[in-house]
């Protein structure tokens, strides 16, 4: 994805695609973080604390001795980044901290500015803001190897216990830093999408730690076969798009089972793709679907190929498609076309199809690349581990715009072949485990604000899943905008959406009257 760079005199902003290859490129279960268009903060002059002292550069890089294993500290410590700022801070003001989640925290310096919610709280409440690197993401690694010996310690727990760890013993850099530890001061996590979930499961493990906390678009409930994801979009797609998607799926799928050689080749050549494996294309053809968790209300953070794919199937000679959509033989020829001419060089660029989309290549490097700082490899150690979400085709009887081939075995036969000393045969994510240790969907926490967005297609494993509903409380507030993945986590979108704005305004308000009622864990 090349860089798009654009300013903006008014925002001092310059927007461009940062995060890894890997993030930026995700070939495989995106989730959260890797399709957010994310922004770089810049500044029309120094950035100073409230008596006008100039503050350390955003993207100052800060490191905190985080515990390898905390069920064995005598393993020692490895080097966690961080960032921060106490642009708005006051004495007494909350610390108010947010893990990027699976993906390289470089670059996440809005979570420090009041170009996110983590800022426009710290700028209400005189606050101070923190971004913390997820263990086994980035450079903030216990081992220079992502290897299964070496990830035995990636474990949602860890994760918790290294929030925890990091709020009671960090000497934050700011005047008074040494001493606002938990106990003296009130701290605030933030998290969205997989960090959202941690949010939640953070204040149900430890729930004297973080005084108060927002969970964006938390993906609390871990599924296996999560074929909700593309239910959703089906359901808020343009009408004529989804119809004729679902024709071309279905045309598509029956080829594929048919065992008719001929017919299958037929439907190769037209994409160009001479894929070995009938799943591997069925899987490619999801690529376009999930352009959908690219879009945000803000244009700004919009970066998506979803509507240029749904204008190559309904737009024929200037006119546009009724809800039924232009039939059968116009959409694959036009996806066919569109793929070949637009989608596929923008993904694969010069990459043979087996290279791009193939997944049973043992020595590819998608399965053989230790490196750190691969967060594609990071994450699916926890969705084969803990979580699932292999996003997966509808089940018969339900109408599906991906393909019915794509199961969750298709997933877990790629853990053995990544992961090999840990999984001698597909492995079933242990989600059950999950959902008891962390109560998934049936979290009952004090002060904890969810926010969730009606077009997320996460939103069916969040606290506002359809044919749920839970109820939202004083003390734990369920708040919808019409919004998409973690849209409420941004300034921007709720400069464009009402729904948007008032899920933030909500948010900010209770946030400010919870922490009037602050008091020292001893005291309460
Ligand atoms: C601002 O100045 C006051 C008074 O000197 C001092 O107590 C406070 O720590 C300063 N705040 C910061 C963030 O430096
Ligand atoms: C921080 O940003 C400045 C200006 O954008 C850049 O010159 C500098 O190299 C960056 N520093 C780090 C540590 O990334
Ligand atoms: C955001 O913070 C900047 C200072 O960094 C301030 O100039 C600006 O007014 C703030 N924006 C809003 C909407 O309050
Ligand atoms: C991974 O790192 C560990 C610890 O440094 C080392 O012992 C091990 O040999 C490495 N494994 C691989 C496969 O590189
Ligand atoms: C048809 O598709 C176009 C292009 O994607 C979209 O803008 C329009 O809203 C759709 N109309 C209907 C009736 O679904
Ligand atoms: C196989 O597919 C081809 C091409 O679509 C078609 O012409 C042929 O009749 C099919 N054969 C059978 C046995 O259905
Ligand atoms: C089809 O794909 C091959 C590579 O697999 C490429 O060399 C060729 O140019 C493509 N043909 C068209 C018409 O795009
Ligand atoms: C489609 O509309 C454009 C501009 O509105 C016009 O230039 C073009 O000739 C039209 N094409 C067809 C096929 O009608
Ligand atoms: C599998 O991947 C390796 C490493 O990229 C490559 O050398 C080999 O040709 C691939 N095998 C097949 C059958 O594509
Ligand atoms: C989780 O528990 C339910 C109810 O006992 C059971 O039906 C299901 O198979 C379990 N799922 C997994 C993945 O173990």
């Amino acid at each position: 994805m090349a860089a798009i760079m654009r300013t903006s005199a008014i925002l001092l902003l310059a927007l461009f695609v940062v995060g890894t290859d890997a993030l930026s490129r995700p070939r495989h279960r995106p989730i959260g973080r890797s399709y957010v268009k994310r922004t770089e903060v810049q500044r029309n002059g120094p950035l100073v604390d409230l008596n006008g002292t100039e503050l350390p550069p955003l993207n100052t890089t800060y490191f905190f001795d985080q515990l390898i294993d905390h069920d064995n500290p005598s393993l020692g410590t490895f080097k966690q980044r961080y960032w921060h700022t106490w642009e708005f801070y006051e004495t007494g003001g909350p610390i108010i901290l947010t893990t990027p989640g699976e993906g390289n925290a470089e670059g996440s310096e809005d979570f420090l500015v009041n170009s996110t919610i983590d800022g426009m709280i710290a700028q209400e409440l005189s606050g101070a803001t923190i971004v913390l690197e997820h263990r086994y993401y980035g450079l903030s690694n216990p081992y220079n190897n992502l290897s299964v010996a070496s990830l035995q310690y990636h474990t949602i727990q860890q994760a918790i216990d290294d929030l925890a760890y990091f709020a009671y013993n960090v000497k934050l850099p700011m005047p008074g830093g040494d001493n606002v530890t938990p106990d003296v001061a009130p701290w605030i996590l933030i998290g969205g999408s997989y960090a959202g979930a941690l949010t939640s499961f953070t204040k149900v493990n430890k729930p004297d730690v973080f005084y108060a906390a927002w969970s964006s678009s938390g993906v609390v409930e871990s599924i296996v076969n999560y074929w909700g994801y593309f239910d959703i979009i089906r359901k808020h797609m343009p009408q004529n798009c989804s119809s004729d998607v679902q024709a071309v799926i279905g045309h598509i799928d029956d080829v594929f089972t048919s065992g008719n050689d001929t017919a299958i080749t037929v439907i190769k050549d037209l994409f160009n793709m001479s894929l070995t494996h009938l799943d591997d294309f069925a899987s490619a053809l999801q690529n376009p679907i999930w352009e959908w968790q690219g879009l945000q209300p803000s244009s700004d953070l919009s970066d998506s190929l979803f509507f240029p794919f749904c204008d190559a199937l309904e737009v024929k000679d200037n006119q546009t498609a009724p809800p039924e959509g232009w039939g059968l033989e116009n959409a694959l020829n036009a996806w066919a076309g569109f793929w070949q001419e637009t989608y596929y060089p923008y993904f694969c660029g010069d990459e043979d199809a087996e290279t791009c989309f193939g997944t049973y290549n043992a020595s590819s490097a998608y399965y053989t690349d230790l490196a750190v700082n691969n967060a594609d490899r990071s994450w699916n150690w926890i969705v084969c581990n803990q979580m699932g979400f292999n996003q997966d085709g509808a089940p018969d009887g339900v109408p599906t715009i991906v393909s019915r081939l794509i199961q969750p075995d298709y997933w877990e036969r790629q853990c053995v072949l990544m992961f090999p000393e840990a999984f001698s045969s597909p492995p079933t994510p242990r989600v059950n485990e999950t959902n008891a240790a962390y109560q998934g969907w049936f979290v009952k926490s004090d002060r904890l604000f969810f926010a969730n967005g009606e077009r997320d297609p996460w939103r069916d494993v969040t606290i506002s899943a359809d044919g749920t509903d839970f109820k939202s409380t004083s003390t734990q507030p369920i708040v919808m905008g019409d919004g998409f993945h973690c849209s409420d986590m941004f300034a921007p979108n709720g400069e464009v959406d009402s729904t948007i704005a008032a899920v933030q305004a909500q948010g900010l308000a209770t946030m400010k009257s919870w922490l009037e009622t602050w008091e020292p864990p001893t005291r309460r």
